[in-house]
């Protein structure tokens, strides 16, 4: 039985492409449930600028009202300098850095080019100076909508440059859900063959449906931890086509069901992923808050009458 480290990203990738802004309240009753499910890390918001991501322009709010419950790490999402200042102020537990492997979702999304996102997140690792942990996420790491294949040999450069400034983790993120099987488990053993004493997060979408099966290589080779949102909700707004993150609760309970140790309280998981639709105003596409468990047992129908 293997332990299984969930990253709960609802609040920060899940919201950031909602359409219509979800009130703090809510957000942090949310969170405050989250905390109680479990988690090993929840992403609770970023820090970008809130022309770019009016969404979450109240993460000063959220970090400064949630409850935080020993054990459970919040960490927030930091592109740049000004927004490793704001989440210092905020007490985060961790930086989660971005940039993307494909120079063209940089661009969008960053709006800077692969070495002026190097330069800017370097000066980021030179201000936190060792208060607090460093991860960082690699965007379109298995593919990009706008470059297509993204070469193996780049996510490990990128993987090894960030690795040289000392971080504590980089996240290998499928942003649009372009990663497969085969490619997960090709690409996963060479990082941890050549960039050691990482720890590696797997963050997939569901995009084409691969997402659990990109899980479950995931856990062939070796990896433990992983990001997830719950209800499936999700996408980055500067990524075209992108759509839905691996839902947390569908994961959590094909790993729970296969006998891998999560750590995450289920029913108390699945009662948020059935309140979300509320939440967001909108069905959601996670399944096993529908269908129940697997052990959920249902009274046989009625015969009719002979
Ligand atoms: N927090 C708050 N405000 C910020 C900020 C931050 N981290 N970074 C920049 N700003 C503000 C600046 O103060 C400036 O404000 P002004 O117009 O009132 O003077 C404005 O944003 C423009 O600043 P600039 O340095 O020119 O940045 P930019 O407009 O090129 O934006 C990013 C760069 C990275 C901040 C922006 O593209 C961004 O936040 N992108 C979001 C990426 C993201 O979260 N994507 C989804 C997740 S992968
Ligand atoms: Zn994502």
């Amino acid at each position: 039985m293997t332990r299984i480290f969930f990253n709960e990203v609802v609040t920060r990738d899940g919201f950031q492409i909602e359409p219509n802004f979800i009130p703090t309240d809510e957000k942090i009753a949310l969170i405050d449930g989250l905390s109680e499910c479990g988690y090993a890390k929840i992403e609770v918001t970023s820090f970008t600028s809130p022309k770019a991501i009016p969404m979450l322009r109240d993460a000063e709010e959220v970090m400064g009202r949630i409850t935080r419950v020993p054990g459970v790490e919040y960490t927030v999402l930091v592109p740049n300098l000004r927004g490793a200042e704001r989440a210092m102020e905020s007490r985060a537990d961790e930086f989660n850095l971005v940039m993307s492997v494909s120079e063209t979702h940089n661009l969008a999304n960053l709006r800077m080019t692969r070495e002026q996102s190097w330069a800017s997140l370097t000066d980021v690792v030179r201000y936190v100076d060792g208060r607090t942990p460093i991860n960082v996420s690699l965007s379109t790491s298995f593919g990009c909508p706008m470059e297509g294949d993204v070469p193996q040999a780049e996510v490990l450069r990128w993987a090894q440059r960030f690795a040289g400034l000392g971080v504590r983790g980089l996240s290998i993120c499928d942003t649009t859900g372009m990663a497969h099987p085969k490619q997960v488990a090709q690409l996963m053993e060479t990082l941890q063959q050549h960039v050691p004493h990482i720890e590696f997060t797997l963050h997939f979408h569901n995009t084409r449906g691969m997402g659990l099966a990109n899980v479950l290589a995931s856990v062939q080779v070796g990896m433990t931890r992983f990001d997830g949102s719950l209800g499936g909700l999700g996408g980055c707004p500067y990524a075209p086509g992108a759509s839905g993150n691996m839902c947390s609760e569908d994961a959590i309970h094909m790993l729970d069901a296969m006998g891998h140790d999560t750590g995450i309280h289920l029913d108390k998981l699945l009662q948020l992923a059935r309140r979300l639709p509320q939440v967001v105003g909108h069905d959601v596409p996670g399944q096993v808050a529908k269908a129940g468990r697997i052990t959920d047992l249902h009274p046989a129908p009625s015969c009719p009458a002979a």
